[in-house]
């Protein structure tokens, strides 16, 4: 039990999915884990441990942003000793590269966080994903051929920018779409030793301003569940 999870330690599986939302973890938990449990309810933070191909295997809400993301993911790595954390979440596309229900398959991110400018105090941390995770969620894309790209997310503090503009540069040196947790989750992962990936589907397009209607939105996230289970399963538990 830890401060904000009501589950004992064994209630937790080493693997664990990250969505946003927690209606979407008891989603993702009937839909695609066999015997699922649900091991948490404080705050509304739903979190679920069944098996996906025979291997146990987790989901847990963490809400938007980088402070909520991080009070789960501190709690799942130093209370519950899971290993590899995989965000599965939704993404704002910034290119034309990119289009509606594509997936971004995280390489790094950057981000405008109070979070790591208080932690580095001016040096600039790369936050980037795990090689293992990234390799295998590649391959699971090629080969389910899933519409991907890989490269870097902005994590940003802000759903609603006042300052546009430091976007578009962030465009110009190849970012490829927003959302607001994966550069959190790989610092903590890196500071721990743990793996961490985030795989996001456009949800809206900031270029284009078109949006997913909610029936695509689900069909595009099972897409993405269902390779990043396969890349957690592909990298083995350190
Ligand atoms: N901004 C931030 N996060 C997001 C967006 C966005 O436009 N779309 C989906 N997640």
């Amino acid at each position: 039990m830890s401060t904000h999870i009501a589950a004992r330690p064994d209630q937790v599986a080493p693997r664990i999915l990250l969505p946003g939302d927690p209606l979407r973890a008891r989603w993702i938990a009937e839909t695609f884990l066999e015997g699922s449990e649900c091991y948490n309810e404080v705050r509304g933070m739903l979190g679920f441990t069944g098996t996906y191909r025979g291997e146990r295997v987790s989901v847990q809400g963490t809400g938007m942003g980088m402070p909520t993301v991080s009070i789960y993911v501190n709690e799942l790595i130093s209370e519950y000793a899971v290993q590899q954390l995989v965000r599965v979440g939704s993404c704002g596309a910034l290119t034309e590269r990119l289009g509606l229900r594509d997936v971004v398959i995280a390489q790094a991110a950057a981000t405008d966080s109070a979070m790591n400018t208080h932690r580095f105090q001016g040096l600039h941390y790369p936050a980037t994903a795990d090689f293992g995770l990234l390799r295998h969620a590649v391959e699971a894309a090629e080969s389910a051929q899933v519409r991907h790209l890989v490269g870097t997310l902005l994590s940003s503090d802000s759903f609603y920018h006042d300052r546009p503009d430091l976007t578009e540069r962030l465009v110009d040196f190849g970012v490829l779409a927003v959302e607001m947790e994966a550069a959190e989750l790989f610092t903590l992962a890196a500071r721990h030793d743990r793996a961490a990936l985030a795989v996001c589907t456009v949800s809206d397009h900031l270029v284009t301003g078109t949006t997913t209607t909610s029936q695509e939105r689900e069909q595009s996230f099972g897409e993405m569940v269902t390779l990043a289970l396969d890349a957690m399963l592909a990298t083995p538990l350190s």
